[in-house]
């Protein structure tokens, strides 16, 4: 295959927050695709940048008292040491709320307008009568119109993906302030995905194929898109419809202004994609490309990784937006399914889970979390699950015991019997040995290719197991001690530390920086595809080896309990069931009120509780604060409540405690009991009792 010219991109993380584990998997992912297309030799322009734009950052940064452009600064600030840390390597991070998106939103805007597809009309919008102000979509919230879920926002459901304007939730309020929305009438922009054209347009590009004769939508993707995209009642024909896009948003609004529009701003998921296009041309100016001749040959493939969550707003509206505004279409949007932890789902709005933070600053090695989560990655719409037993199983099974095994048993011979040199291949392998390399290169080549990590596990993990194999029946330790098998010794290990070489090689783009080390242990320069040595006129450049040290340590299970403990700063002074004990002699410091007041007590009442499957001690309670949905709280009580007996009982709860990750799922709140702080009694354990009266949610002071 001739050298390809590639445009990749991740989705774009509003600028509100820290990345959470989700963000580091899509990234993780993207860029594992890269590194395999750049160890090909191909050119590869990926880039991110922050979503800056929007009501929920522009009413953030009024709480903080910061401009939106300081607020979403500040953020940017704090993602190098994510990117750096789990060796993600973008080769641009930007923001939307830049001048070049400025200039490409508007242009493509008056693409649209031009094209004919943009309508101006009156529409009655949510208004706070509270706050003063129409509502953003994501300050209301109710009922999905589609599939009923309750507690989603005006704009997309996150149970089963709709999209739609926030006056069809069911049962809406304000989330501001809690207030029933009122309907006012405003003039909104709308991009008319109803005209035939852009249904017609978008039919036929769902199903269309990439460059290389592949599906540019996953079929489960297309599916979706499908039936979005209604009927069809004729081959191209104008049978289904989608509804019109509202574009505008009023003032005040932190975002990109409409050309010829005053007081009214882009919707932040109209500027939202272009910040790709925007990160790249920021790229381009970097390195001196010209960025319009980039984006006009038709040789450039453009490739997008999203999740599941966003499929809507990538698959009809991107590429009508850039259709008809006479852009390039992406070539492949691969679409990935979410990241639960212990089974369960987080939600990205919520954030928790895995702190990716704290996963580095506990010295827990990035290369790990990037291999688990490859071999569990693979091309379809699947989650994947972030199991701790598992991660500790699998991470030390295949990369200590098969992987890195290889040199430690094989380069410590190499080095003292015969210093340091290593055989090369082609005198190490016969005919069979060098097929199975060359046919496990195309299989592992096809699976990155088509992103199927998990594949790219297994079948390395396979060539590792009889690698080893081949080392434990050749029993080189015994030849050692016969000088008449020096030789033999010799092309044994030499065999087997070309094979590690390889194995690296072909796990590179997983583990960069393991891949990085080992090509300056065999001193060669940074590994290449063309190192495996298969294909015509190359050979493996492995000739001598360096002094062998640890690549790489075992997981430990107490580093796993770290990363699931809370931050000492929480942990302390609020330890479960810490309320009352009845035998502690009140020997802790005094508190002042004011600090006394910032800790929130309320009255919950349990609606659930069950046993949690792998723990002796806690229980998982489901309570009712009156808020719009039940909290989870795992509460150490196993020992002293049956679980059915708590149900309908009201409780006294810490509703303030920020959320603990734990290891089955996180925690939201703390039920209080009273306790003998006995080991040895661990079931003399006391809700406090509620009178009758007191309701869910009413404070305690
Ligand atoms: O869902 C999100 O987190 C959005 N910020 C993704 C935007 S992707 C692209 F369109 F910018
Ligand atoms: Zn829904």
């Amino acid at each position: 295959m001739s050298a390809r010219t590639l445009f990749v991109t991740t989705a774009l993380p509003y600028a509100n927050g820290p990345f959470h584990i989700g963000h580091i998997m899509e990234y993780i992912q993207a860029d594992i695709w890269v590194r395999f297309q750049r160890m090909h030799g191909h050119t590869v322009h990926f880039v991110g940048a922050d979503d800056a734009h929007g009501a929920p950052i522009m009413i953030a940064a009024e709480k903080e008292g910061v401009t939106p452009q300081a607020f979403v600064e500040r953020i940017a600030a704090g993602r190098r040491q994510y990117l750096d840390g789990f060796h993600i390597g973008f080769d641009h991070w930007h923001s939307t709320d830049s001048p070049e998106n400025v200039e490409l939103s508007q242009s493509i805007y008056r693409g649209l307008r031009d094209a004919g597809l943009i309508d101006v009309r009156p529409i009655e919008q949510f208004f706070d009568p509270v706050k003063g102000m129409f509502l953003p979509d994501r300050y209301i919230k109710g009922e999905c119109p589609n599939c009923g879920a309750p507690d989603q926002y005006g704009d997309a459901c996150e149970n089963c993906g709709a999209v739609y304007a926030a006056t069809e939730l069911k049962n809406p309020f304000s989330a501001l302030t809690g207030a029933t929305p009122e309907l006012r009438v405003s003039e909104h922009y709308f991009f008319r995905l109803s005209d035939p054209r852009c249904v017609r347009f978008l039919r036929e590009w769902t199903r269309g194929d990439d460059r290389w004769g592949e599906p540019r939508l996953q079929p489960e993707v297309l599916a979706k898109a499908r039936e979005w995209l209604g009927a069809e009642t004729n081959e191209g024909g104008d049978g289904g419809s989608l509804a019109d896009w509202d574009i505008s948003r009023d003032a005040p609004y932190f975002g990109i202004e409409i050309p010829d529009a005053p007081g009214k701003y882009f919707y932040v998921w109209l500027d939202a994609p272009i910040g790709y296009l925007a990160s790249l041309k920021a790229l381009c100016r970097e390195r001196g490309i010209d960025f319009d001749a980039l984006l006009a040959d038709p040789a450039t493939e453009q490739v997008h990784f999203i999740g599941k969550d966003i499929i809507y707003f990538h698959v009809l509206f991107w590429p009508a937006m850039l259709h008809f505004a006479g852009r390039k279409t992406p070539d492949r949007v691969n679409v990935h399914g979410f990241i639960t932890v212990s089974g369960a789902k987080m939600s990205k709005s919520r954030g928790t889970g895995i702190s990716p933070l704290r996963y580095l600053e506990i010295g827990m090695d990035p290369e790990w979390l990037r291999y688990y989560l490859a071999a569990k990655l693979n091309s379809h719409v699947q989650d994947v699950d972030f199991d701790p037993d598992d991660f500790l199983a699998r991470v030390n099974a295949d990369l200590i015991g098969k992987y890195v095994n290889i040199a430690s048993r094989a380069s410590g011979f190499v080095a003292r019997q015969f210093d340091g040199r290593v055989l090369p291949a082609d005198e190490v392998e016969d005919d069979a040995q060098r097929e199975r390399v060359a046919r496990l290169a195309a299989q592992v080549s096809d699976a990155y290719e088509e992103r199927e990590f998990g594949a790219v596990a297994r079948l390395t993990m396979a060539y590792a197991d009889e690698i080893n194999q081949y080392f434990d029946a050749n029993r080189p330790w015994e030849m050692a001690k016969d000088p008449a098998q020096r030789d033999a010794l010799h092309r044994v290990c030499s065999r087997c530390l070309v094979a590690f070489h390889r194995l690296t090689v072909l796990l590179a783009p997983m583990l960069p920086a393991t891949a990085a080390r080992v090509a300056e242990l065999f001193g060669t320069p940074p590994l290449r595809w063309e190192d495996l040595g298969v294909a015509d006129g190359t050979v493996s450049p492995v000739r001598s080896i360096g002094r062998y040290s640890h690549l790489m340590t075992r997981v430990e299970a107490k580093q796993l309990d770290a990363l699931f403990e809370p931050p000492a700063e929480t942990a302390k002074p609020l330890a479960p069931h810490a309320g009352a004990g009845a035998t502690t002699k009140a020997t802790t410091p005094t508190v002042s009120i004011d600090e006394f007041a910032r800790i929130d007590l309320r009255i919950a009442r349990i609606v659930d509780a069950q046993p949690v499957e792998g723990s002796k001690k806690l229980l998982r309670l489901e309570i009712d604060l009156g808020e719009e949905r039940t909290r989870t709280v795992f509460s150490g009580i196993r020992a002293a409540y049956e679980p059915q007996a708590l149900v309908g009982r009201m409780a006294v709860v810490v509703a303030n405690l920020a959320p603990r990750k734990m290891k089955f799922g996180v925690s939201e709140a703390m039920v209080l009991s009273a306790s003998a702080d006995d080991p040895d009694r661990p079931a003399a354990l006391y809700l406090l009792d509620v009178h009758e009266g007191a309701q869910p949610g009413m404070k305690v002071s």
